[in-house]
């Protein structure tokens, strides 16, 4: 079980909007390749090529000077498109200056990058994520490094039920409660959605904390993955007020957003944002901070993880029961490996590749 190779034909998230003011530059590598993400002096992000054409210098060392990048090196400045816009002490520019630039949108508060072939780059094919424009939320966002493949990433957040392990002190319940709960998980068209629900359970520190909740409480867990991003809905309502009907309005709500792209085939930029729906006495900060540190429990497992699987990389791994939305997951991205190339562009089989099921539900 080695690590996966990047899909390259994707929106993946660059970064945060707001991390990024006009004059920043930050030198940062998605899919093994160097990339400056700048922001010119009216407020437009690019993403260059982080090497200069002269004598491959990091760009992202250069300055912002108005609507062009200059060079620490020798001085030579590029444009948002990477043409070179300047060579001091010479007029003549010639053809072959420039480096790449890489397709890059800002939407709802998050910088997509395209990493693939530019002409399959389709702005209007950028994943959607209203909560971010949601009155009725409240968001904060990170950027963890994660010292793992992606694909571990991905599988950690298909399958909660280790939450009761790894996450006992925030938002775990009891390991009981996680293996009676039934996972569904259904094929989409361009994704999967694994949903949990643990009607009249125990509500863990993290709701408690939040909301509130003096008794029992219908808790819900619905995943939504689309390559390569998750979003996350969980929450509770009290016990017996309609939750599993929709009616969630009176609920606590908390909308993950969890951006993956690969770094290296063994390092990934995890973007994520959380979003609750209770707006006042702190609920927002408390919830942000308990969800980081879940997170960096997160990154320590996969960093394990990762680590024994580059010292045994041919050993099998076993699926159980809660990974049906994690296989269905790898089922998708070994089928669009196969329809992609790997991270060179070549063609080939996945050895993760296995043939398409039916959509399944399963009762541990
Ligand atoms: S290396 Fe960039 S200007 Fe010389
Ligand atoms: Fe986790």
């Amino acid at each position: 079980m080695g690590t996966t190779p990047f899909l390259r034909n994707l929106w993946y998230v660059a970064g945060w909007s707001a991390d990024l003011a006009p004059g920043d530059r930050v030198g940062r590598l998605y899919l093994n390749k160097p990339v400056v993400l700048w922001r010119d002096m009216d407020g437009q992000a690019h993403a260059l090529e982080d090497r200069c054409v002269h004598r491959a210098m990091p760009l992202s060392a250069g300055v912002v000077e108005g609507k062009a990048l200059r060079c620490p090196y020798h001085g030579l400045e590029f444009g948002g498109n990477g043409r070179c816009t300047r060579i001091p002490a010479q007029d003549k520019i010639p053809e072959t200056a420039k480096v790449r630039a890489y397709p890059l949108v800002e939407k709802q508060g998050i910088m997509w990058i395209w990493m693939g072939d530019v002409e399959r780059a389709d702005p209007a094919r950028v994943p959607n994520y209203p909560i971010h424009e949601d009155p009725t939320y409240a968001w904060r966002s990170a950027h963890f490094p994660v010292k793992g493949n992606w694909q571990l990433l991905v599988d950690n957040l298909m399958d909660l039920s280790h939450l009761p392990y790894i996450h006992a002190r925030t938002i775990g319940g009891n390991p009981e409660l996680h293996f009676s709960t039934r996972t569904q998980s259904h094929k989409l068209p361009n994704g999967v959605r694994v949903a949990r629900h643990m009607p009249n359970s125990e509500p863990p520190p993290t709701y408690v904390d939040a909301a509130g909740f003096q008794g029992r409480i219908d808790r819900w867990q619905e995943i939504e993955f689309e390559p390569v991003l998750i979003r996350i809905h969980t929450g509770a309502c009290e016990a017996g007020t309609g939750a599993y009907e929709g009616r969630r309005d009176q609920g606590f709500s908390m909308r993950g957003f969890h951006g993956i792209t690969p770094e290296t085939e063994t390092t990934t930029h995890y973007f994520w944002s959380m979003a609750t729906n209770i707006l006042t006495g702190g609920v927002p900060d408390e919830v942000f901070e308990q969800t980081a540190r879940t997170f960096r429990e997160d990154q320590d497992v996969l960093e394990m993880q990762q680590e024994r699987m580059l010292q045994c990389p041919d050993e099998p791994l076993l699926d159980i029961a809660s990974d049906v939305g994690g296989r269905h997951t790898r089922q998708l991205i070994a089928r669009l490996l196969r329809e992609d190339g790997d991270g060179d562009g070549r063609r080939r089989p996945h050895p993760a590749a296995a043939p398409a099921t039916p959509q399944s539900e399963l009762t541990p």
